[in-house]
């Protein structure tokens, strides 16, 4: 009987020379090596039996990176060294057609959806199988800075020319992915993009009527930028399920633990997932000098009591990663000797767990009944605005990225990311996974965001590494 050992010899023989065969294969770098008059491709053993074979050939072009982010940021609404780029303005129009113009230079097959999500396609060697994607943003909050975003899109445009420097073949097609909106700027949705990808139909229907501050509807600002051409229906954008065998954002960590740890590289499992709530109260308002204390149903008070009500429950779910925050507070008619006859409060709650986050909405919606009661207001209004479930990183995608670092030496820690990311979404229709650079101090969304040369070169070579890998799973 052939012994297991021989067995999986052979099977590893085989998928080598099937790579090596086609290889020899490919008619354009025949072109090239007769056009050069010397291979183009030293046959690589690309087998993760013998890594350091393919390690030895990654290079990140850190400069050339450097360039292209710094040219990015030059479309933008504001001075240097902040960046405004929103949603279909000009200048977004003309940063994306400086990220197709480099997918194209980089040989990538480029096609935009309905709401110009863009894809930048590098065909596997067997074109039949899901591919594997990664990609990010390049929309920037008013007065941000350049990497937000723009690194994992960047530098996966680099991940992929690392890539094919080195000779690589990939199995299963690699597919670079910007996603349109991740910032909630200019129509109050944030991940705009990957939530339709991920199958939103209700955020389908709401955007045929969603409008910007100007009045602007979203379905004319998307034409105006060139997209949403025919259909008012902007559910073609749906992934069907299994579209990608594995989903990987590059990012820069917009928080400071790496940094301050000197940790190279952060593997994301899970991605805390924000919910956002609408609270309002109304009382009977009156004159601040006039209306006896017991007499008042001070609207105010009621929001006061209700925000101090969020941090208790927060605090009581017995996790450090349950978080709330009150961070809208607003009283009518706001005049210091009437007292408030409306109040308005918003509040952000996320967690990792959604039951526990559930559970302390719920005690937030309970708090505001009883508040109103026991004030004599009313509650005219809680509303739920978006209750994201969070999501896990795939097991398989950690492992592939854990295996990279261990054959780069990099260090690396595992974190849960408290921001939310387009890979939120993705992860409902794909096996998903992030990776963290450290960034400076861990600045974000202002002017001073940096992220060193040194650092997202890492980051590209992790990414492009474990992409190779995926490209060759199953
Ligand atoms: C917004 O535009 C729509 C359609 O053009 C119009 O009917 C509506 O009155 C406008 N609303 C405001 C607040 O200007
Ligand atoms: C990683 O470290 C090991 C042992 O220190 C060394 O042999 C190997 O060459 C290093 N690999 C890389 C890619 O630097
Ligand atoms: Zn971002």
């Amino acid at each position: 009987m052939m012994s297991l050992r021989f067995f999986l010899l052979l099977l590893f023989q085989l998928s080598v020379s099937g790579i090596l065969a086609i290889n020899n294969e490919d008619p354009t770098d025949k072109t090239m090596e007769d056009f050069s008059g010397y291979p183009i491709h030293a046959p690589i053993d690309y087998s993760f039996a013998a890594p350091n074979t393919l390690l030895s050939f990654l290079s990140v072009d850190s400069t050339a990176l450097e360039n292209q982010i710094d040219e990015l940021s030059t479309f933008s609404d504001t001075p240097a060294p902040s960046v405004t780029r929103i949603l279909y303005t000009e200048k977004d129009v003309l940063a994306r057609r400086y990220v197709k113009n480099l997918m194209g230079l980089s040989g990538l097959s480029v096609r935009e959806d309905a709401v110009g999500n863009i894809f930048g396609r590098w065909d596997g060697y067997e074109p039949d199988l899901a591919p594997v994607a990664t990609g990010s943003h390049i929309d920037a909050i008013p007065y941000s800075g350049k990497y937000d975003g723009v690194v994992g899109v960047l530098g996966a445009i680099e991940a992929i020319n690392v890539l094919k420097r080195s000779g690589f073949k990939p199995k299963r097609s690699l597919e670079v992915v910007l996603f349109t909106s991740e910032e909630p700027t200019r129509f109050g949705i944030s991940c705009l993009g990957s939530r339709l990808l991920a199958g939103s139909k209700a955020l389908a229907e709401a955007l045929k009527t969603t409008v910007d501050a100007q009045n602007i509807s979203f379905l004319e600002a998307a034409r105006s930028a060139g997209y949403a051409k025919e259909q008012d229906d902007i559910s073609s954008v749906f992934l069907k399920e299994g579209s990608y065998s594995a989903f990987l954002e590059l990012h820069i960590e917009q928080g400071p633990i790496l940094e301050a740890e000197g940790v190279s590289i952060g593997i994301v499992t899970a991605i805390a997932a924000p919910a956002s709530l609408k609270v309002d109260f109304e009382g009977n308002g009156g004159h601040a000098g006039a209306v006896l204390m017991p007499n008042r149903n001070d609207a105010g008070l009621a929001a006061a009591e209700l925000a101090l009500d969020v941090e208790k429950h927060v605090l009581g779910s017995g996790s450090i990663d349950t978080v709330g925050t009150v961070g809208i507070l607003e009283l009518h008619p706001g005049a210091i000797n009437s007292i408030p006859s409306k109040s308005h409060v918003e509040i952000d709650t996320r967690d990792i767990d959604e039951k526990r986050r559930n559970d302390v909405i719920e005690k937030i919606h309970q708090s505001a009944t009883t508040i109103a009661s026991k004030r004599g207001v009313r509650l005219s209004e809680f509303k739920i605005v978006n209750q994201d479930p969070p999501a896990l990183s795939d097991k398989s995608v950690i492992e592939a990225m854990e295996a990279t670092l261990k054959e780069l030496n990099l260090t690396h820690k595992l974190m849960i990311s408290r921001a939310y990311h387009d890979s939120l979404f993705m992860a409902r229709v794909s096996p998903m996974g992030m990776l963290f650079i450290p960034c400076y101090k861990g600045y974000s969304h202002k002017p001073e965001e940096y992220a060193s040369s040194h650092n997202i070169g890492n980051g590209v070579k992790v990414l492009a590494l474990t992409l190779a890998k995926l490209s060759l799973n199953q």
